[in-house]
């Protein structure tokens, strides 16, 4: 993808990950975890996966299949639920794909079913998706982002359990707080895209992931992490 070979800089990150003292407890992975929507793509995955031993959670980007990557990406330590509990806190995983489109959409069965589990628990709680659901402040990235934050936000907006919005998608770190809820995104694990531009531009900054350290009274830390450098916990 745009020169950067992404099995190997994604092997270059669980490397990375394999020296973490200690372990993360989990593993999000938040879409696009294919680019070509192939059994074999996602077979690779699920192996390059297994030696690290983490338990590790997915949802599906624009980029994936969920009727080709289902089947294949639900043995351990890869799980297929969208909803568990580790460390006294809750995480709802939300499908935004739209197939055949690049921006994402929230189904009104989607939004049901995030409510839904909202319900059921107090706990702190983490959401995820792939499309960002606010502005990243880089307009051709707004243009394929959430298509109706509106009602997602309005959901959110009646838990306050729902401490943060973790996303895929943007291929960059971010960070914004709206009614005290953090709204972060991930460098991607292979190319990366410059922020606040107007149009798609490639940053030559590395490859990279968030690191979450979740607390049961629902306070955290987070911090980006790239590979061959490291921020500081913020
Ligand atoms: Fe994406």
């Amino acid at each position: 993808m745009f020169g950067c070979t992404t099995a190997d800089t994604f092997r270059s990150v669980i490397e990375r990950l394999k020296q973490l003292e200690p372990q993360p407890d989990l593993l999000l992975l938040t879409g696009d975890l294919s680019q070509d929507e192939t059994t074999a793509s996602y077979k690779q995955l699920q192996n390059l996966l297994v030696p690290l031993s983490i338990p590790a959670y997915w949802l599906p980007g624009n980029h994936d299949s969920l009727t080709v990557m289902e089947p294949v990406l639900n043995q351990p330590p890869v799980f297929p639920e969208k909803t568990f509990s580790v460390g006294g806190w809750q995480f709802i995983l939300l499908s935004s794909l739209v197939p055949g489109c690049v921006y994402g959409e929230l189904s009104q069965a989607s939004l049901a079913w995030l409510e839904q589990q909202l319900q059921l628990s107090t706990q702190p709680t983490l959401v995820s998706l792939h499309h960002p659901p606010c502005f990243i402040h880089s307009e051709w990235m707004d243009a394929i982002a959430l298509k109706n934050p509106a009602e997602f936000l309005a959901v959110i907006d009646h838990y306050p359990q729902v401490k943060l919005v973790v996303f895929g998608h943007i291929h960059q770190a971010f960070d914004q707080e709206r009614q005290g809820v953090r709204y972060l995104g991930s460098p991607s694990t292979c190319v990366q895209f410059q922020p606040e531009t107007q149009e798609f531009v490639i940053d030559s900054i590395q490859p990279g992931f968030r690191l979450l350290a979740l607390s049961p009274d629902g306070s955290y830390e987070t911090k980006i992490e790239r590979v061959g450098s490291t921020e500081s916990f913020h």
